[in-house]
């Protein structure tokens, strides 16, 4: 019987997005990250943003001392990382940022953003937390995370789920088992997620040595209609 291997970590950012249209306490984060606990979650993903639109500072502090594995994304702007260095998170994926981009646009650019990313890698794993890198899946950027660092990629699935038609679809999927293949070749992590959902996730959760699915606003949409804990059984079950 195949056992499932590849962790799910629930993104709860878009609870946060919701209390903070009122400013309110509810619906709390750090409550909603017990629920996907219970549920099966095996990390609890927050991304803190410069302009804190849903994720606050406290919540980052009241998630890292919660039993279980809290995964931060983050921009490598220096005040952030000294920020992670104090939470202190399980591990931190360094995430390209602008500020008024919807949702984080694609990989970081490690060519432009090699020495910014460089100086983020050290401070953190000085502090012994793991990092990853969030990439689009080239062969080119695989490479660049080992050489700055990275205990771990995280390969962005945009490509893939946005692409139109089977073909393109199939091709993109394929990008990402290549990336995959040679990341685990360099002794790399594998991590993937990003706009992945119930009708997509699927091909993405067999990628050989995928050690764990991103995933946030499907999960945090379908709660509205199934609850969050049914809304995150039902992702772990098509991960299993
Ligand atoms: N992985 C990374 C690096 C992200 O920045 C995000 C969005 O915060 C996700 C995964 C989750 O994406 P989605 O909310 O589309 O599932």
């Amino acid at each position: 019987m195949k056992t499932n291997t590849v962790k799910l970590g629930v993104n709860i950012d878009h609870v946060a997005t919701l209390r903070q249209a009122r400013r309110d306490v509810d619906p709390d984060p750090v409550a909603a990250a017990g629920v996907c606990r219970q549920a099966g979650a095996d990390m609890i993903v927050c991304h803190l943003r410069q302009d804190r639109r849903h994720i606050q500072d406290a919540d980052l502090f009241k998630l890292c001392d919660l039993k279980g594995e809290t995964h931060l994304e983050l921009s490598t702007a220096p005040e952030m990382v000294a920020l992670a260095l104090k939470a202190r998170p399980d591990s931190v994926c360094l995430v390209p940022e602008s500020p008024r981009e919807i949702t984080t646009q694609g990989g970081i650019n490690l060519k432009t953003q090699a020495k910014a990313v460089g100086r983020a890698v050290e401070r953190l794993k000085k502090a012994d937390i793991e990092v990853s890198l969030f990439i689009d899946p080239e062969a080119g950027s695989v490479r660049l995370s080992k050489s700055l660092g990275a205990d771990l990629v995280e390969l962005c699935t945009s490509a893939y789920a946005e692409a139109p038609g089977k073909n393109r679809r199939a091709a993109e999927l394929e990008r990402l088992e290549l990336a995959g293949y040679l990341a685990d070749e360099m002794g790399l992590g594998i991590h993937a997620g990003h706009a992945l959902n119930y009708h997509n996730v699927r091909p993405v959760a067999r990628i050989p040595r995928l050690g764990a699915l991103n995933i946030g606003f499907a999960i945090v949409a379908r709660s509205v209609f199934v609850g969050l804990k049914t809304a995150v059984l039902e992702m772990k079950l098509l991960l299993s």
